[in-house]
């Protein structure tokens, strides 16, 4: 709808995982360092985690895009699955029969894997949503794992799933698993200085000449907003620009970027947060007062204890000299007054 407005050949803050659009921050750079590795090596699992909207399936499908012809891939995004589903996507996967029955596809495959590694060729299978897998196929996957020569595994796994799974593989049940991971490694959301190269490199890549079209505060604000969360980051730009397209705005400012962060409800979450920060403060003041009452109140009552106790141990002599004393000194006071 904006894209003529800001002379774009395409929608820069797309939701859909395109490499095409690939932005390699510091993490991903390393991210996608560690998934061309499992490639390369065959030595066991590794394991991609983070959080939603980080960059995994994005990742994945840049690591996809790049995979040369000759190594056979299989990439799972729902592993929701029942583990006869499993092996039949996988037979489909690498072309092995319509593996309807476990043994025939483990001995179909185990031969497929042989004659692929003979010839020096790699096979690889990735599963996304990893955290989605039902324990029961997390198990078999890690028995497939074992396919192996004496000197390499013939089946490269790969594993990305949102933080959960790091501790599904902590679990004493998955030690054996847990065991064969060679990498593991989290994603995490981009830094305030990331997150303005994110909007220019993708704006830049749907073919914009003015990469300026938000400023420095619309940035900020975007990034306070986001916490550098790719999805957010795009969710939002792409709701400023509409409102900037209807407001005939060529800068998008921070104005426009809390009010549609208020539209999509993040304004409310942030307010929420205001207000709660604010209440815990009350709430710490009004403890601290209280404190301090009780223990003014605990000296008051252990100096009278203490003065009661200094009265009981005097001479009759004593006391009665201490309460002329005082009745001279009151009505002294009394008369000064
Ligand atoms: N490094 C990146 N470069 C460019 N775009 C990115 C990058 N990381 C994430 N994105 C964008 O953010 C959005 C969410 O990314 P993606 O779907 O890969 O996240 P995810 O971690 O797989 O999320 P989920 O946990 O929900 O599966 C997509 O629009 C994607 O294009
Ligand atoms: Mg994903």
């Amino acid at each position: 709808m904006y894209l003529r407005f800001y002379n774009l050949k395409e929608e820069p803050f797309s939701l859909s995982p395109d490499p095409d659009f690939l932005y390699l921050s510091e993490v991903h750079r390393e991210g996608l360092a560690n998934l061309r590795y499992g490639l390369i090596q065959k030595k066991g699992f590794i394991v991609i985690t983070g959080e939603v909207g980080t960059g995994k399936t994005t990742l994945i499908n840049a690591l996809l895009s790049e995979i040369p012809q000759e190594v056979k891939t299989a990439f799972i995004s729902n592993p929701k699955l029942k583990t006869e589903e499993f092996f039949f996507l996988l037979s489909r996967a690498f072309k092995l029969g319509n593996g309807d029955n476990k043994a025939k596809f483990l001995i179909n495959f185990t031969e497929f894997l042989e004659r692929l590694d003979k010839n020096g060729e790699n096979v690889v299978l990735i599963i996304d949503e990893a955290h989605c897998l039902p324990e029961k196929l997390l198990e078999e996957i890690r028995l497939l794992s074992n396919l192996e020569t004496p000197h390499s595994k013939l089946l490269n796994i790969i594993l990305v799933g949102q933080p959960e799974f790091e501790k599904t593989l902590d679990h004493p049940g998955f030690r054996a698993l847990k065991q064969r991971i060679t990498l593991r490694y989290r994603l995490k959301p981009l830094s305030k200085e990331e997150t303005r190269e994110y909007i220019k490199v993708r704006l830049s890549r749907a073919g914009s000449k003015d990469v300026g079209v938000f400023s420095e505060g619309a940035i900020s604000a975007i990034y306070r907003y986001s916490k550098g969360v790719p999805r957010v980051i795009n969710l939002l730009a792409d709701r400023a620009m509409l409102t900037g397209f209807v407001k005939e705005t060529k800068v998008i400012d921070d104005k426009i970027i809390r009010e549609c962060a208020a539209e999509i409800g993040f304004g409310n979450a942030e307010l929420n947060r205001v207000e709660k920060d604010r209440l815990k403060k009350n709430d710490r003041e009004t403890k601290t007062g209280r404190h301090l009452l009780r223990a003014g109140l605990a000296f008051l009552i252990l100096g009278a204890i203490l003065a009661i106790f200094w009265f009981v141990s005097l001479s009759n002599a004593e006391r009665q000299k201490l309460i002329t004393d005082l009745t001279i000194l009151f009505s002294g006071e009394l008369w000064e007054k």
